[in-house]
């Protein structure tokens, strides 16, 4: 189980101080998704590093099985190395080109000075359906999609128990995003992983998320079970995303209504003293200029951040 407690991330810049996660607090059950949705920019992968303690955060906490990971000893802080990986946007930016598959799917293991058994590589290469034979090839001798495979295989390799997948999908080809969104489904299952999964395709988070958290300026503004959310987007930021999704019914796709969002999109290095949302709700009060809507729980596991609802 993941436990984040009120983090923030804080950046000095030489602009000021950017506000890229401002006070985020969810839990993940274990073998369970939980589904990162918002437009760029809003501290998605600020979150997720530092749910991997690659950034220190200005205040909160995060917990794993009730321990707090930015106050592990050592010794733990080297377990938490292996238990926790990351699977990143562009497999092809993030593979060595110089070194073969193989060695970079076991390059995790020689840094952790774990001894490589010979079948090891073999087994791994045969859990994300890569064919063992190309073992010795480079990247560039393989598709996107077996990239990703790679990527995933040697997240994989040191057995952890949490993922953070950022992005994992979008630098694919339409066709191939499917079957990588259900290898990392089926090896969850498998594995009873736990998965913090970071996408702009709402189909795909639907499809994959038992839960979805909505960020919108370093805030988590809408927060509820998967198909809760889908059904009745309560925010309206929320309600904005999801009416860009094209539907599969033609008769119901003709009707659907896009909305379209106007209005200045603050920065997060002055981010408003009200709702942060203000300035593009079409709904906007004068209490929502002026004061912060807390995330309030409007139905079971449902939460939203919003004056008006
Ligand atoms: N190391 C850093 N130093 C300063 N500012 C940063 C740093 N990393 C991120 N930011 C800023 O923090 C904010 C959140 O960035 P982040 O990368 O987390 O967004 P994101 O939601 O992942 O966006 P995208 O969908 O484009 O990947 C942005 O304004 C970004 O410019
Ligand atoms: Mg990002």
């Amino acid at each position: 189980m993941i436990t984040v407690k009120n983090l923030k991330k804080h950046f000095s810049t030489s602009k000021g101080l950017l506000r890229a996660v401002d006070g985020v607090s969810f839990d993940i059950p274990e073998g369970q998704t939980l589904g990162l949705v918002g437009e760029s920019g809003c501290g998605k992968s600020t979150l997720g590093r530092l749910l991997l303690r690659l950034y220190e955060p200005t205040a909160g906490q995060v917990q794993f099985d009730g321990n707090d990971i930015f106050s592990l000893s050592p010794d733990e802080l080297k377990k938490w190395r292996q238990e926790a990986q990351m699977i990143f946007q562009d497999p092809y930016a993030s593979l060595n080109p110089r070194m073969t598959a193989e060695d970079i799917i076991a390059e995790p293991l020689k840094i952790h000075r774990i001894d490589i058994d010979p079948g090891t590589i073999a087994k791994s290469f045969q859990q994300v359906s890569l064919n063992p034979h190309h073992r010795c090839r480079y990247p560039h001798e393989f598709s996107g999609g077996q990239r990703q495979r790679i990527g995933i295989a040697r997240a994989l390799i040191l057995n952890p128990r949490f993922l953070v997948c950022d992005e994992p999908i979008a630098a694919l080809d339409v066709s191939v995003q499917a079957q990588i969104v259900n290898l990392l489904k089926d090896l969850q299952k498998q594995m009873n992983l736990t998965y913090l999964f970071i996408s702009h395709d709402l189909r795909m988070v639907r499809y994959i998320a038992d839960e979805v958290a909505v960020m919108y300026l370093g805030k988590i503004v809408e927060k509820a079970p998967t198909e809760m959310l889908f059904k009745n987007p309560l925010h309206p930021y929320t309600q904005a995303l999801l009416s860009a999704i094209p539907l599969p019914d033609p008769v119901a796709e003709k009707k659907r209504k896009r909305i379209v969002l106007t209005g200045e999109v603050p920065s997060p290095l002055q981010p408003p003293k009200g709702c942060g949302f203000c300035s593009r709700c079409p709904n906007a009060k004068d209490l929502c200029k002026d004061t912060a809507p807390p995330l309030k729980e409007v139905e079971p596991g449902h939460f939203v951040s919003c004056h008006l609802i």
